[in-house]
């Protein structure tokens, strides 16, 4: 994994040395004393009516960049304003080749700091692990300092954690299968879990074979690779709730369709992105632990290939899955829910208070709503989805519901056998979470990131290519909710 792809955040208690310094106004700000000279204050002044930001001043060694923001007292929603400003003020840092500056906040807004941090961090990411030679060409910016005195050591410490998990994710996203198989997903796991402390089992395929995992055997058969289920757990020495909170991630590393194989032009080219529900979850759990969140966790992850080698699964095949329910494959190309439905159906013996899982699952999803969000479901309370919901404007990871009426179980129904795996043109991501559905008996939500694991163009600081997306959503939501 890219050590140099994590900028590193410092906190400090002064900007005496700081040869760069990034300063934060609003209307609350007083300008007349920020130490500037007379006629400074007249150029930002004119700066801030003319709607010029950020300002640059020279003071002898030092360089300052004044950025004036216009909303103050930020709902929710507009925190990504913030993290974008922290985007633009990283891209002057790394044109003008500077390694270093301290940030400082002179707005009321309390956590600009951890938000202006998170643009800086996130945006400065870069997967060049594969690049040699005149190839390598890392940004200069290397260290955000922050004052001790805009940004509370609780908060400092979650910025760091979750802004190093976020690109944990984008790794190994950005992974290709040439690297990242099942197998080394495991290994990558148990690497994570050393670091963090968290337990991880590893099931090879023999142990998944007497699970009867039929749905994740079945997916397996067109590879030469095995697969793995991977079992990580997160259980604290002191802890808040009485029965486990259960993550699922679908970690398809590669996926052709199978036999089905992807028809459209360029439709494979992203693939080696189908376990990017996996990969969050896997760094949800680094960070849970990492924090020491007083909660217990479990996650479950299914991973294989989707291939069409010559002993691949079929349509037509009548599979048998971990639950006893029978499957009905009319395109072996909707693989992530014969292999989640298997993860789900396992997370029963768990007891579990609530499951999530994420998995880029359809591109009905993505055709929906575009890369600006995840679409969600499942029975869990509103409470639960309310929050969820709140801690996705709240991080700039959204979600809309859809629907599950029970009409939509008619899709899904087999001539000869309980289910089949594709529900038709219509409602696709819904037929997908209808399909999982069977498989749960519990509170459940199913996250379908497809439009969102993974950009073809840079998108703020969500970079192109793995954007490690529902880290910061499900690392918020767990945090206020234990
Ligand atoms: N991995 C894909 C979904 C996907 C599509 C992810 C685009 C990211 C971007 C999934 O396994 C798939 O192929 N789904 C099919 C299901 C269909 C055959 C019912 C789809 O959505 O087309
Ligand atoms: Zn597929
Ligand atoms: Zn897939």
């Amino acid at each position: 994994m890219s050590i140099m792809s994590n900028t590193i955040l410092k906190l400090v208690n002064n900007t005496k040395t700081a040869k760069t310094l990034l300063v934060i106004t609003d209307k609350s700000t007083d300008l007349d004393n920020m130490g500037l000279s007379k006629e400074s204050i007249v150029q930002l002044r004119n700066a801030i009516k003319n709607k010029i930001s950020p300002v640059h001043f020279q003071h002898g060694e030092k360089n300052i960049w004044i950025d004036y923001q216009e909303k103050e007292a930020l709902t929710p929603s507009e925190k990504e304003i913030y993290r974008k400003s922290g985007l633009k003020l990283l891209s002057i840092l790394n044109t003008h080749k500077i390694a270093s500056c301290v940030l400082h906040n002179l707005t009321n807004q309390k956590d600009a700091a951890y938000l202006y941090g998170e643009g800086i961090v996130l945006g400065n990411y870069q997967f060049l692990k594969y690049k040699t030679g005149k190839n390598i060409q890392p940004n200069t910016f290397k260290e955000l300092q922050l004052l001790d005195k805009d940004i509370t050591k609780v908060d400092f410490t979650a910025l760091q954690i979750v802004t190093e998990a976020t690109i944990i994710a984008r790794d190994l996203v950005n992974e290709p299968l040439s690297y990242l198989t099942a197998e080394q997903l495991s290994k990558e796991i148990q690497k994570l879990g050393k670091a963090a402390g968290f337990k991880v089992e590893v099931f090879n395929k023999a142990k998944i074979q007497s699970l009867k995992m039929g749905g994740l055997l079945s997916v397996n058969l067109g590879s030469k690779n095995p697969p793995t289920f991977n079992t990580l757990e997160y259980k604290p020495k002191i802890f808040k709730n009485k029965k486990p909170l259960i993550l699922v991630g679908k970690g398809v590393v590669y996926d052709t369709g199978g036999l089905s194989l992807k028809p459209t032009e360029n439709s494979m080219d992203k693939m080696k992105s189908d376990m990017a529900g996996a990969a969050t979850v896997a760094a949800v759990m680094y960070a849970i632990a990492k924090a020491k969140l007083p909660v217990h966790v479990i996650a479950l992850i299914p991973a294989t290939e989707n291939r069409p080698g010559e002993n691949a699964y079929v349509p037509g095949d009548v599979i048998k899955m971990h639950n006893g329910l029978t499957v009905e494959v009319l395109n072996t190309d909707a693989e992530g829910r014969m292999i989640l439905a298997d993860a789900l159906s396992y997370a029963q013996k768990y007891n579990p208070e609530l499951v999530i899982d994420l998995a880029t699952l359809t591109g009905s999803a993505q055709r929906a709503i575009g890369s600006e969000g995840i679409v969600y479901m499942g029975n869990a309370d509103e409470k639960i989805k309310k929050a969820l919901s709140e801690s996705g404007y709240k991080t700039h990871e959204r979600l809309v519901e859809f629907p599950m009426w029970e009409e939509y179980d008619e899709y899904i129904k087999s001539d000869i056998a309980d289910l089949k795996n594709v529900g038709g043109a219509l409602a696709g991501a819904t037929t997908a979470g209808m399909f999982l559905k069977h498989f749960t008996n519990y509170p459940w939500l199913h996250l379908d990131i497809a439009g969102v694991a993974m950009l073809d163009k840079n998108d703020g600081y969500r970079l192109k290519n793995g954007t490690g997306v529902g880290v910061r959503l499900l690392f918020d939501f767990i945090k206020n909710r234990y």
